[in-house]
């Protein structure tokens, strides 16, 4: 059994009169079904689906010799080295740590016996922040450690920086062949760093090795892409992930809207952002292994339809350590959101509570986390307040696969409803623009530079106490 998608409490029938009605889906339904059309048409065709970044609908269905090559880099890395050190940002560092907190055990790092012979695996080039890395470095052994860049551009602030101390220090603590201890994970023609490794390679063939980030997938929708490496050297099973994908992508072809789990998800959130105003969207897992899952979604979410002066603003949290948070706003702030729950059916584990403890005796973990998602819910319709649950039978690399699939297509289809381009992300530019210009990096448009260098922040020192 797969996950369900449980969306009663999205109707007026629970959530009064915040909730969507039976019209309101039958006067959608028209632009769905074009949106949808749409879709369907561009995925058919070989060229557009690269052209308009659509290629990782196709993931799920990869070539069984992709994945031994990258299976075969994993055992040989596994094998030599006692850590793993991958550097990225946005997806391909969100992606990884997405996997690792669902996939493997918690506290992996920390205890030899959850690892199984595997090694550390450790996350950085996501952040300026020096004292991180730092410690990272100062602590690693260079010898014993393999290094991951991960960056479509090899431009990206963050991780280049990163990258370019970890070469420092490879060098210094490896030697010259260091290289040998690099992986890239890249454009397979251009940018940057694919430019590194061809020149790395002409000096050294076993050094530098790489594998593609694929032409029409972008970084938010390339966990299955660029994800595959780490998701191998952690010892998760890639090909159930990508069963589950592939399951969930067959379940949403359905030619039935109103029977495809994405698109309801979209539509029915669609209709209450435009209708009721319900402009924040939180995700909350009753799972703490699945609170980096969404924080993933929020930059799916964020980066993909944010756009054009609209998109859901999304937000994080977890059950049910945020009943003690966001919780009230959520039951008694204004009446502006949706919640989806996550509710997993069977943990790995158990725990239960011994008798002679109160009304809480005999009573296992996962019974009282149910029961609390359960609570919640009934809590937020109380106050006609719409949310929805994703119910996951239990976080497997299978169902997480499923979960990520499900999420991508339904931000792919809310893009066609919004009318706008869910693959790009021009709003990130303005940053990094400003940046550039500062840093003095060549090749900045003159149009911008003059935009940049005319506006200047105004900072009056009164306004600063
Ligand atoms: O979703 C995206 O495309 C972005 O968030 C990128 O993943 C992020 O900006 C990193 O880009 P790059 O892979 O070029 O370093």
């Amino acid at each position: 059994m797969g996950l369900k998608f449980d969306f009663n409490n999205m109707f007026d029938f629970n959530a009064q009169e915040h909730g969507v009605s039976r019209q309101d889906i039958d006067e959608i339904l028209p632009e769905a079904q074009k949106a949808d059309a749409h879709l369907k048409k561009i995925i058919a065709d070989p060229v557009e689906r690269v052209k308009l970044s659509l290629e990782w609908v196709k993931l799920p269905e990869q070539k069984k010799e992709d994945i031994v090559k990258i299976k075969n880099f994993a055992r040989q890395i596994s094998r030599k080295y006692e850590n793993v050190l991958f550097l990225g940002i946005g997806g391909s560092y969100l992606g990884l740590k997405a996997a690792q907190d669902a996939l493997r055990a918690p506290y992996y790092n920390e205890f030899k016996s959850l690892r199984k012979k595997l090694p550390r695996i450790y996350l950085e080039g996501n952040n300026l922040d020096p004292d991180t890395l730092t410690a990272l470095l100062k602590n690693l052994n260079p010898k014993k450690t393999f290094v991951v860049v991960i960056s479509k551009s090899g431009e990206t602030t963050e991780t280049k920086a990163a990258f370019i101390l970890v070469e420092v220090w490879l060098r210094k603590g490896a030697g010259a062949k260091y290289g040998r201890q690099v992986l890239a994970i890249t454009d397979p023609e251009s940018g940057s760093l694919r430019k590194k490794v061809e020149l790395e390679q002409k000096k050294d063939i076993l050094s530098f090795q790489s594998l593609p980030l694929l032409k029409g997938v972008g970084g938010r929708f390339s966990e299955f892409n660029m994800g595959l490496l780490h998701l191998a050297i952690a010892g998760v099973d890639i090909a159930e992930v990508l069963a589950g994908a592939k399951e969930m992508f067959e379940r949403c072809s359905s030619e039935d809207i109103l029977k495809n789990p994405a698109y309801m998800y979209a539509l029915l959130h669609t209709i209450l952002y435009r209708k009721k105003a319900k402009s924040l969207a939180i995700l909350m897992p009753f799972s703490q292994t699945l609170k980096s899952t969404a924080d993933w979604y929020v930059q799916l979410l964020a980066e993909s339809l944010g756009k054009n002066n609209q998109g859901r603003t999304p937000i994080s949290a977890s059950g049910t350590n945020d009943l003690h948070s966001i919780q009230q706003n959520n039951v008694e702030g204004e009446n502006n959101k949706v919640v989806t729950f996550i509710r997993v059916e069977k943990f790995k584990t158990e725990l239960k509570i011994p008798a002679k403890h109160d009304f809480l005796s005999g009573k296992s973990f996962s019974e009282l986390m149910r029961l609390a998602q359960e609570a919640c819910a009934w809590a937020l319709v109380s106050r006609s307040r719409p949310n929805c649950t994703i119910i996951m039978p239990e976080v497997n690399a299978y169902n997480w696969g499923a979960l990520l699939f499900f999420f991508e297509l339904a931000t792919a289809f809310e893009g066609e409803l919004l009318k706008v381009n869910a693959f790009d992300q021009p709003g990130v530019e303005g940053y990094k623009n400003y940046m550039y210009y500062k840093l003095g990096k060549p090749g900045i448009p003159q149009a911008v530079a003059e935009e940049i260098k005319n506006k200047p922040l105004i900072k009056n020192p009164e306004y600063i106490l």
